[in-house]
């Protein structure tokens, strides 16, 4: 079993960290019009950043990371896309993590392409500098070593994908202690609401 390395966010580094965009975006005099946020994960930084700036136009795109399983590539796409004008206005994209860059670079494009914007910069709560292959315009906090960070929005869904792998990899007994072994943390939720909840998406085919 391959060790992963995970850390837990919670709200107030949420709020820490939204408040770290926009006060360097303050700092630099940037007009933001409209905020873009990237679906999911960008939606929460985007509505508080977007209440610190006073900007009431706040929309969203997804970006969905398709796996190609045959070489374990993934690839980065807009679902849903669409046409807007927005008629030259300075455009502020924002996401959760710049950690490849892909969906900063896909959603930069995209609307460049699509939306008929002025300025577009874009903006992450962490940026790992290890494993990006660009810098988000504004970003609040560089992480060094590369890590999983659950965020409080997606513990459910992380969760589940965790213990999904350790079960996998044969854990049958004591899920807390292998989780904190090969994570590095205690889970968030507990494991056995998990479970339950595993079992009600019907994800526990043994
Ligand atoms: N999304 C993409 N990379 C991530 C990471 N390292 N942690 C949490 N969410 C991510």
């Amino acid at each position: 079993m391959v060790k992963i390395p995970v850390r837990v966010v919670d709200w107030d580094d949420i709020v820490n960290w939204s408040s770290g965009i926009s006060d360097k975006i303050k700092r630099d005099e940037y007009k933001v019009d409209v905020i873009i946020a990237i679906a999911r994960g960008g939606l929460v930084p985007a509505r508080l950043v977007a209440d610190a700036l006073g900007v009431l136009d706040v929309i969203s795109i997804k970006v969905e990371h398709w796996v190609q399983t045959a070489n374990k590539d993934v690839e980065a796409k807009i679902k849903f896309p669409y046409k807007l004008d927005l008629k030259g206005g300075n455009v502020l994209i924002v996401d959760d993590i710049c950690d490849t860059g892909d969906s900063l670079e896909i959603a930069k494009k995209f609307v460049s392409d699509n939306f008929n914007p002025g300025a577009i910069r874009t903006s992450t709560m962490q940026y790992i500098e290890s494993t990006a292959r660009i810098k988000p315009d504004y970003y609040a906090a560089t992480i060094t070593d590369w890590a999983w960070f659950m965020y409080p929005w997606n513990y459910w869904e992380d969760e589940i994908n965790l213990i999904r792998k350790l079960l996998d990899n044969g854990v049958k007994t004591d899920i807390e202690h292998a989780f904190k072994d090969n994570y590095g943390v205690e889970p968030p939720i507990p494991v056995k609401d998990v479970l339950e909840e595993m079992k009600r998406r019907n994800l526990l085919n043994f």
